[in-house]
């Protein structure tokens, strides 16, 4: 058995060690917002965070997770960085089809976790692994813009 800590609760997973973090998340502790796109950590579909780390989870065998805490989708709103990047997210319509957004939320997130007011740059050198088959990219930029100036604000 694997103990897993996703959104602050443990849960024993009954899985083999180099069964990627993802089956796990969806197939075993039943939290389906993280997606399947790719499986060869080429696209983003799949990303947590792993004590605060954009990570890939089709990728990261449970073997190599430990007691690191997984924060999924579910629960990014809890976190007041990810509850800015939802909320821009909305207000700038950035989904279109949705199936990439999960993890292009978590990996903005962790960018603006990291550095609270990023250029165009640093936005782009972020997500660049996130592909998004709708081209929502933008809007992307945008979103994490405004979610930065709002958390500025909040602080201010
Ligand atoms: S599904 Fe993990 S990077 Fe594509
Ligand atoms: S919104 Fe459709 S793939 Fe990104």
């Amino acid at each position: 058995m694997t103990t897993l800590t996703i959104n602050g609760q443990t849960h024993e997973v009954d899985a083999p060690d180099n069964m990627p973090l993802l089956w796990a998340i969806r197939d075993l502790v039943g939290f389906t917002g993280t997606k399947y796109g790719c499986g060869r950590g080429l696209c983003g579909a799949c990303t947590v965070h792993l004590d605060g780390q954009a990570t890939r989870s089709c990728i990261t065998p449970l073997s190599a997770v430990g007691d690191r805490e997984i924060t999924t989708i579910e629960a990014i709103a809890d976190d007041p960085t990810g509850a800015s990047v939802q909320q821009a997210w909305r207000e700038l319509d950035v989904v279109q089809c949705g199936y990439c957004q999960s993890g292009q939320i978590m990996s903005a997130t962790a960018l603006l976790q990291g550095n609270p007011a990023p250029d165009d740059s640093a936005i782009d050198g972020a997500m660049s692994g996130n592909i998004c088959r709708c081209a929502t990219y933008v809007r992307i930029r945008a979103a994490i813009h405004q979610a930065a100036a709002s958390l500025g604000q909040e602080v201010s």
